[in-house]
């Protein structure tokens, strides 16, 4: 089953993904639904308790494929106390990351197989696929020197990613292209080097484009949102 309603955010570090979910949740609210903005890691109680862990570094001595279980591990987590639950409820969820990033930064870190991380995806989701990926793509210098200034501003340290060096960011940019290759149906990518409003109206027509505009409209008709599967 693919969830119409779990929308997930993609791509690599200072592509604008915290701003643009929350401007795609005002847009939907405006619509009458409900709407849970979510993240990864995290998500949940459980799930923060790991992101702590990873994103301060701890799991990086275990490697790569221990931090991919960590993340997994996070994501079931997620999944079972607050995806699923909004899901069921007719909710659109609204994910900052999901799986793709396991496969594209785990999988840019090298040495793990991937039809290992591809199990081990099919594993934690089961069949709870986003119904629709937006991956925000940026030039991996512009998008770390957003994620810097960002970050000077708000006096934080560099965490566990963004301290890989270029080859690994521009590894990971090819690997969220390339997903959105194998996976045109449910993937978009957005370029996201420019004016955020644009960014946004761009997501939106997506959004309309791909999940039923009718559905999308359900309330505004006073009718019924039906669930899906
Ligand atoms: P976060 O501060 O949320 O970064 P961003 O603003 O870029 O989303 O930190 C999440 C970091 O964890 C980010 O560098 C991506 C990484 N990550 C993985 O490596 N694998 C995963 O499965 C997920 C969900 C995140």
């Amino acid at each position: 089953m693919m969830a119409l309603r779990f929308i997930t955010f993609e791509g690599g570090e200072g592509g604008g993904k915290s701003t643009q979910v929350q401007l795609l949740r005002s847009r939907l609210e405006n619509l009458g639904h409900e709407v849970v903005l979510t993240r990864e890691p995290g998500g949940s109680l459980r799930g923060e308790k790991i992101r702590e862990f990873i994103l301060s570094g701890q799991g990086k001595p275990y490697g790569p494929f221990a931090e991919a279980i960590l993340f997994s591990a996070a994501r079931i987590d997620h999944l079972r106390e607050t995806i699923i639950p909004a899901l069921e409820r007719g909710a659109f969820v609204i994910c900052d990351r999901f799986a793709d990033s396991t496969r594209a930064y785990q999988g840019a870190l090298g040495e793990i197989e991937p039809d290992i991380i591809q199990s081990l995806e099919r594993a934690a989701i089961g069949d709870y696929r986003p119904g629709l990926t937006i991956i925000l793509d940026i030039p991996p210098e512009i998008g770390l020197a957003r994620a810097n200034t960002r970050r000077k501003q708000a006096g934080g340290v560099v965490d566990r990613f963004e301290g890989e060096n270029m080859e690994f960011h521009q590894k990971l940019r090819q690997a969220f292209l390339d997903i959105a290759a194998q996976e045109p149906g449910r993937c978009s990518v957005i370029a996201s080097d420019r004016e955020p409003g644009i960014v946004a109206d761009d997501i939106w027509q997506t959004v309309l484009a791909r999940l039923d505009p009718n559905e999308c409209r359900a309330h505004e008709n006073g009718r019924e949102i039906p669930q899906d599967g």
